[in-house]
C-alpha cells in the first residue's frame, strides 16, 4: 500500500517570519491527524530551509528543497549541495521542477544527475515530469513523460530509484487555475506506472508513488487522490496558505 503524500513547494516565496509561521500553521494543523496514514512536506526557498527545519523539528512533517546540485563539493558558486540540504534538515529535494526547466532552462541530463546526487547524498527525490499546453494539444504527452521518467532515472539501480517520488505536473496546469480533470491525471498517472514497470518491474512501480500536481486545490484534491494510481498532490499556490494546505492533507488522510 502506498502511504498518501502531500507537499507543499512554496516556489520564490515568504520571508524569514511567514516561512516559520507557516510552517507552524502546517504542523499545528497537522497535529490533529496524528496516526492518520499521511506523509507531509514542505519545500522553502534554500535560505529560510534551516528556519524552517527547526520550526517542524518536533512534527512529522518534512522539509524538502526545490533544488540541488549534483556537485558534491567546491567550485560552483551559488549552488547548494545533497549533503549541505541533508545537514539543514532535508528530506527531500524537488528534481526537474518545470519552472526550472522551461523558465531556467535545465535538460534532461542535468535533472537525472540531480536526481543520483540526491540519492547519492541521502535525499528522496521528487523527479517533476510534464507536458506544456502545445504537447498535449499535440499528442506528445506520452512522448514527452516518457523522455522525462527515462532520462530522469538513467542509470539508477532499481534500489536507488525506489527512493524516488514521481510528480506528474502538466504544465498547462501550474498555477493557471486550470486542473486536469482527475480522468485525465489518473491516465497519467496510469501510463507513469506502466512505464515504470517497464523500466524495472511491477513490484517497484507499485511501490513508487506518483503525485499530482497544477492548481490543486482544498476543493479538488479529494477527488484527485481518489483516483487508484494518484497517490498525493505537489501543491503550490495553496500551499501558501496554512488552511487551504492543511484541508488538502485532511483529504489525503
Ligand atoms: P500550483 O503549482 O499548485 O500553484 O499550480 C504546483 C507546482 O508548481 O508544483
Amino acid at each position: 500500500m502506498r502511504k498518501p503524500f502531500v507537499a507543499g513547494n512554496w516556489k520564490m516565496n515568504t520571508d524569514s517570519r511567514s516561512s516559520v509561521e507557516l510552517a507552524k500553521g502546517v504542523v499545528d494543523g497537522s497535529v490533529k491527524l496524528a496516526g492518520r496514514d499521511v506523509d507531509v512536506a514542505v519545500c522553502p526557498p534554500f535560505v529560510y530551509l534551516q528556519a524552517v527545519a527547526r520550526a517542524v523539528s518536533s512534527s512529522s512533517v518534512a522539509v524538502g528543497a526545490q533544488d540541488v546540485y549534483y556537485g558534491v563539493k567546491g567550485a560552483f558558486t551559488g549552488e547548494i549541495s545533497a549533503s549541505m540540504l541533508k545537514d539543514t534538515g532535508c528530506t527531500y529535494a524537488l528534481c526537474g521542477h518545470s519552472e526550472r526547466r522551461h523558465v531556467i532552462g535545465e535538460t534532461d541530463e542535468l535533472i537525472n544527475k540531480k536526481v543520483a546526487a540526491a540519492i547519492g547524498g541521502g535525499l528522496l527525490p521528487i523527479l517533476c515530469v510534464g507536458e506544456l499546453q502545445s504537447e498535449r494539444e499535440a499528442g506528445q504527452t506520452e512522448e514527452v513523460v516518457t523522455r522525462h521518467i527515462k532520462k530522469g532515472l538513467a542509470g539508477l539501480s532499481a534500489e536507488k530509484a525506489s527512493a524516488v517520488t514521481v510528480a506528474y505536473e502538466p504544465v498547462w496546469a501550474i498555477g493557471t487555475g486550470l486542473t486536469a480533470t482527475p480522468e485525465q491525471a489518473q491516465e497519467a498517472h496510469e501510463f507513469i506506472r506502466g512505464l515504470l514497470a517497464e523500466i524495472y518491474d511491477g513490484r517497484l512501480a507499485d511501490e513508487i508513488r506518483i503525485l499530482y500536481g497544477g492548481s490543486v486545490k482544498a476543493d479538488n484534491a479529494a477527488d484527485l487522490m481518489g483516483r487508484a494510481d494518484i497517490d498525493g498532490v505537489l501543491v503550490g499556490g495553496a500551499s501558501l496558505k496554512v488552511d487551504d494546505f492543511v484541508a488538502i492533507i485532511e483529504a489525503a488522510a
